[in-house]
């Protein structure tokens, strides 16, 4: 089935410079590129994208890190592209995220609270829906 998928780039791949590697890895993959913002969250915004985080002990530094500058927020389309850029993505600690992955490639541990992982994907069409009406109010 053709997707689409909420991606982010997070505030420290926005820092380091890493929006248009980013975005051209998800180019060279062949899926579309439906929506693309730069934007600053919002405790709001953040209470509704990681709602399903609230409680945990990484949740307030994740929430600070997620408002300690602009994230690109992206909206990826084409054939399964859920499940592919999580691929792409690689795993969520980016010490083992494989080499070849936008996380094992270019992510690293950097002692803080909270895993800066430069990306994050949807997981699932429920959720693609979800956060795409929470990023992009005209395109849910
Ligand atoms: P993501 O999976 O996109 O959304 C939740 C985020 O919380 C995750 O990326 C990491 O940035 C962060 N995270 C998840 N698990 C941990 C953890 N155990 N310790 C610190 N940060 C985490």
């Amino acid at each position: 089935d053709v997707q689409r998928s909420l991606v982010l780039v997070k505030p420290d791949g926005v820092r380091r410079g890493l929006s248009g590697e980013i975005l051209r890895r998800i180019e060279a993959k062949g899926y579309t590129l439906a929506a693309v913002e730069l934007r600053t969250a919002t405790p709001e915004i953040l209470a509704e994208h990681y709602a399903e985080h609230e409680g945990k002990p990484f949740y307030g530094p994740l929430v600070e890190f997620m408002l300690s500058g602009p994230v690109l927020a992206v909206v990826i389309e084409g054939q399964r592209c859920i499940e592919g850029f999580r691929s792409l993505a690689g795993a969520t600690d980016p010490t083992v995220a494989a080499p070849g992955t936008i996380r094992g490639d270019l992510g690293r541990d950097w002692g803080l609270a909270v895993q800066q992982n430069l990306v994050h994907g949807s997981d699932s069409e429920e959720s693609a829906a979800r956060e795409i009406g929470i990023w992009f109010n005209d395109l849910a």
